[in-house]
């Protein structure tokens, strides 16, 4: 057993307040590519063009070309055993929070019931001109089938996807939950994320202020490793997750 996961099992069973972070590489074994890895979506479209706030309201069809490719990518996605061991963490005790960058709904499909969606959830529409919500599932022919772009039913707008562009805040509610939960966390389990996107990139640091003991698991090194990183579990979080929380188990 790699000791890093013995380490690491011991800092979270004996945790007061533990939250985990998460990003695009938890849900890479779902078969979600994530963002910035070899393949991944920002190969293929260039965030500037098609993930921010001005180029959605600029040229919606365009940015919805890139929504369906998602959709049609995340619509087969299941929870894989690294969102599932995380699920069972919470249920154990030993995890009060899921903050995640992941607009997927895998963790709550995983069985997690404290997810707090810092980027929102692309299961939910809305309007940005009279404000109406939706669900997905009420376009679900538009979105799967002749991928036209759905429409307000109020006002004939376009819709847009319940997720944060580049250049929108964080939903409030998500900030300042995520931000109390950091600071009350005396451990941080960030999983999956190159942890380059502020204000979500943060939250670990927000905790390290107050002694937190970060723990990453990654396939690679990240900029939190070398700077705010007490444990650094290599590997794909799929693998790493369950044997975390078989070594929290028998122990
Ligand atoms: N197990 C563990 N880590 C993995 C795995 C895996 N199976 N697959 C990939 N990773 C790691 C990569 O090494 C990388 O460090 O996950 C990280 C994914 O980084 P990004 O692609 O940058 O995704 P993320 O950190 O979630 O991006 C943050 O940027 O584009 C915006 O809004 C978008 O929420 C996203 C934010
Ligand atoms: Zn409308």
């Amino acid at each position: 057993m790699d000791i890093n996961i013995v380490k690491a099992a011991e800092i979270l069973q004996s945790a007061r307040y533990a939250i985990a972070l998460t990003g695009a590489g938890i849900s890479t074994e779902s078969g979600i590519p994530d963002f910035r890895s070899r393949g991944g979506l920002w190969e293929k479209y260039d965030p500037a063009e098609y993930a921010t706030i001005q180029a959605f309201c600029s040229d919606p069809e365009k940015v919805w070309r890139m929504l369906f490719d998602m959709s049609e990518i995340t619509r087969n996605a299941r929870p894989n055993p690294g969102h599932r061991a995380l699920a069972e963490l919470e249920k154990l005790g030993v995890l009060k929070h899921v903050i995640t960058q992941n607009i997927d709904n895998l963790h709550q499909e995983a069985g997690s019931k404290s997810v707090i969606e810092y980027h929102g959830n692309a299961s939910r529409l809305e309007c940005l001109s009279c404000g109406e919500q939706y669900q997905r599932e009420q376009f679900a022919a538009a979105l799967l089938g002749e991928r036209t772009p759905p429409r307000c039913g109020k006002c004939n707008e376009i819709l847009k996807p319940s997720v944060i562009f580049f250049g929108e805040t964080i939903p409030p509610d998500a900030l300042a939950r995520s931000q109390e939960a950091a600071q009350k966390a005396d451990a941080v389990l960030v999983v999956g994320t190159s942890a380059v996107v502020y204000p979500a990139a943060g939250i670990p640091l927000i905790a390290k202020q107050n002694n937190a003991a970060i723990i990453e698991c990654n396939t690679e090194h990240t900029g939190l490793t070398g700077y705010a990183t007490d444990i650094f579990i290599l590997g794909m979080a799929g693998t790493t997750l369950p044997e975390l929380l078989r070594q929290i188990q028998s122990s």
